[in-house]
């Protein structure tokens, strides 16, 4: 199968920039120093690859991504950074001989561990982005209401999620430092072996954490790709010009993907050469102005819900315009 072949639009990964992202990460944080996030890219086949360069642990957000990598025998050690209400899924999966370890910050999520058969929680701690996470004061208050249910503490997670994107490297080292402190000083009072977090923005410069959850870095998207980092754009989705206008009517193109091709909160997609307008629904308008039929590779902003959006992933060689693998988005859903 070539690129042409494919009905678009269509999610394609170049093969080449894809390896080297693997590899660059693995270099510098081999093995279990990086947890890799996996809702950046809701795939097993791609997960099996960051676990053949080293990375056997994984970070999930939603139950689904945790079974089905049980399910792909990636189950050995998953945290599910996200607080749930209802843990059954994940009780089974640990009843099965998964070991899946899940985050708490409440003692709503505590007791949800506890009826589900959870073994293993992580205090998720506020480190400055609001979304989950207890203050640091509440944080050895829940361990030990963790360990008095007879649940194991393996440590604190703190996400510095506002941090990760900032594109100057001096502020985000700096606001990184500020999140990290408050993450070490509840570490030191709720113990475990574990204290977790980071992403792709800050995988080098947080080096207070034992393992950074990156999940970016493996596909990227246009937003990481003004912070400099040595990662490079693999993800594409291919699109078709099914429209041009006419010379004198002001000299734009159209293809064939547009909202429902691509996560737009981080802004509008890129084609290499190209300055977009704008999308819609189901089209993008771009110029200069290209001939009907022509394929685009066009790159997203935001990568995590772009994947979200397709079925499938093709892997493909972008100098030969070969179609190497298909790999199942299969980890979508909740
Ligand atoms: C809990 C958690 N950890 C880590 C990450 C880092 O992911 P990325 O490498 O894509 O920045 C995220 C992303 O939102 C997250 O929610």
């Amino acid at each position: 199968m070539r690129l042409v072949d494919l009905v678009t639009p269509a999610l394609v990964v170049d093969a080449a920039a894809f390896e080297h992202n693997l590899t660059t990460m693995a270099a510098a944080l081999p093995g279990a120093r990086l947890r890799p996030h996996i809702k950046a890219h809701k795939c097993t086949s791609l997960a099996q690859r960051q676990a053949a360069v080293g990375h056997e642990s994984f970070t999930c957000a939603t139950i689904r991504e945790c079974e089905g990598l049980a399910a792909a025998g990636l189950g050995a050690d998953v945290l599910l950074a996200n607080e749930i209400l209802d843990a059954r899924r994940v009780g089974a999966l640990v009843d099965a001989g998964h070991r899946i370890t899940v985050t708490v910050d409440s003692p709503a999520t505590i007791e949800a561990a506890v009826a589900g058969g959870v073994r293993e929680v992580v205090i998720d701690v506020n480190v400055g982005l609001p979304r989950c996470g207890c203050s640091v004061e509440d944080a050895p208050r829940l361990a030990d209401l963790a360990r008095s249910r007879n649940l194991s503490v393996r440590g604190v997670q703190g996400y510095e999620g506002h941090v990760v994107g900032i594109e100057s490297a001096e502020t985000r080292s700096e606001k990184c430092r500020l999140a990290m402190e408050l993450l070490v000083a509840a570490h030191e009072a709720v113990g475990g072996e574990l204290m977790t977090g980071g992403g792709t923005g800050t995988y080098l410069i947080n080096t207070w954490s034992d393992e950074i959850q990156a999940g970016s870095y493996a596909l990227m998207d246009t937003a990481y790709g003004r912070l400099g980092l040595p990662f490079r754009q693999a993800l594409y989705v291919l699109a078709t010009v099914v429209s041009t206008s006419t010379p004198d009517s002001g000299g734009w193109s159209v293809a064939n993907a547009g909202l429902k091709a691509f996560g737009m909160d981080h802004g509008l997609p890129a084609i290499d050469g190209s300055n977009i307008w704008f999308c819609s629904d189901e089209h993008l308008t771009f110029d200069p102005p290209r001939r009907v039929g022509d394929h685009v590779l066009v790159a997203p902003a935001h990568v995590d819900p772009t994947v979200a959006y397709h079925e499938r992933m093709y892997v493909a060689d972008l100098a030969s315009g070969e179609v190497l693998e298909t790999w199942p988005v299969d980890l979508r859903g909740w």
